[in-house]
């Protein structure tokens, strides 16, 4: 397997699967001097873990943290953060329900591909690499760039806008952090919030699960980040987003709505703050040329419903080149919104701080009059 490592100059590399030992994160690129805590990690991992409503699947882990490597009498030292979790909820009893379907391709999993892949050696238990557990790490190692990302005063904050059809209300980034996980869904619309959880109810009475919509907003940015080309900030969003299992569509600033709008509507004008320049209106997301304008960053993505259901639904065994029919009695989250949303969090804040580390090394050899950074000081600075 390929493709386990994030980002160019702050990397983070995870192993581990869902009925494996555990999970592992290291971190490259942790700054020396900084006083990371297994607390300051935990209240990280505590916003994913599972069990904690009737929205969640029952499986029982802790998701406790350890820091491994790194540190020394509490402060980093510039060498390799490892983070560490056990995996403890792995009972016979639920190994032995997916060992039960373990030839059979479960409709909307990654099975069909990792059979073509890896044959029968694929990983059947709990969809190994490809299931949710596998984001614990990546949230692990967000945290650690949440701490590195504070000192520079940037903020990245996620929470649900929309369930099953049901819309929240446009809201601005006070009002989110304000009303941020003061229900079960991380909807801050509160009124709405209770709508989507009385329909998340009757969606689990039918066996059935539901999609939705994310909201990830980044504030403090400066302008600046990210590669006029193939390493945009914003395609690095992208890539760590749409690497998030369950991620279906994405949208920057007003996204798809843009297709029905005139230039003249579209376009953000600039103004002058003092020294600073600024934008009347952000449709564009925080987001010129692929890299960021020093307004807050607006990014939307799509899940899809949970993929394990307990509706019969037609399959294949692989084995015996049949066709099958399948009946889910594994563990599930109702949905997936409130599980996936701070790893979302860890996404962006790894994907800005590895842009900010490659911006501060190039700027350090283009040398260029301070006025030009000073003119793209982020808006809370200002
Ligand atoms: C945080 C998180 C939790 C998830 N929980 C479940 C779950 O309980 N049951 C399930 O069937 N899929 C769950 N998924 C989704 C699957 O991992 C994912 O849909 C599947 O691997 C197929 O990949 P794809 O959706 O990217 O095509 C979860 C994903 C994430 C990110």
């Amino acid at each position: 397997m390929l493709g386990n490592t994030f980002g160019r100059l702050f990397r983070v590399t995870t192993c581990g699967e869902s009925y494996g030992e555990a999970l592992f994160t290291i971190v490259d690129g942790m700054p020396p001097g900084l006083k990371l805590t297994k607390e300051y990690v935990q209240a990280e991992l505590d916003k994913r873990r599972p069990g904690q409503s009737k929205l969640d699947s029952p499986r029982l882990e802790t998701d406790q943290v350890e820091i491994v490597s790194g540190m020394r009498e509490g402060v980093s030292t510039g060498a390799p953060i490892g983070l560490l979790v056990y995996n403890v909820d792995r009972q016979d009893i639920h190994v032995d329900q997916y060992r039960q379907v373990k030839d059979l391709i479960r409709p909307g999993h990654a099975e069909y591909p990792f059979f073509v892949k890896y044959g029968e050696h694929a990983d059947w238990c709990g969809a190994g690499r490809a299931s949710g557990r596998e984001t614990v790490g990546r949230v692990a190692g967000g945290a650690v760039a949440k701490m590195i990302l504070e000192r520079e005063g940037i903020d990245v904050i996620s929470h649900i806008v929309e369930s099953h059809g049901i819309k929240a209300c446009p809201m601005e980034f006070e009002q989110i952090v304000a009303n941020y996980r003061k229900n079960d869904l991380n909807c801050c619309d509160l009124e709405k919030a209770e709508e989507m959880i009385a329909d998340l109810g009757k969606v689990r009475e039918e066996g059935d699960t539901a999609g939705g919509v994310i909201e990830i907003i980044a504030q403090g940015v400066p302008a600046g980040l990210g590669e006029p080309v193939f390493d945009k900030l914003k395609a690095t969003i992208a890539s760590g987003l749409m690497g998030i299992g369950a991620t279906t569509g994405l949208e920057f600033g007003r996204g798809f709505d843009t297709a029905r709008m005139k230039g003249s509507e579209w376009n953000d004008a600039p103004y002058l703050d003092g020294e600073h320049v600024r934008f009347r209106t952000n449709n564009c997301g925080g987001f010129l040329g692929g890299m960021s304008n020093g307004e807050e960053l607006r990014i939307r993505v799509a899940v899809k419903p949970t993929p394990t259901i307990s509706v019969d639904q037609d399959s294949i065994n692989v084995m015996e080149m049949k066709e099958a029919k399948l009946s889910a009695i594994t563990r599930r989250d109702i949905t997936i919104l409130p599980r996936i949303y701070p790893v979302a969090e860890a996404m962006v804040r790894m994907a800005v701080l590895d842009a900010l580390y490659m911006a501060k090394g190039y700027d350090y050899f283009c040398r260029l009059d301070p006025k030009w950074k000073k003119m793209g000081e982020p808006r809370n600075k200002a």
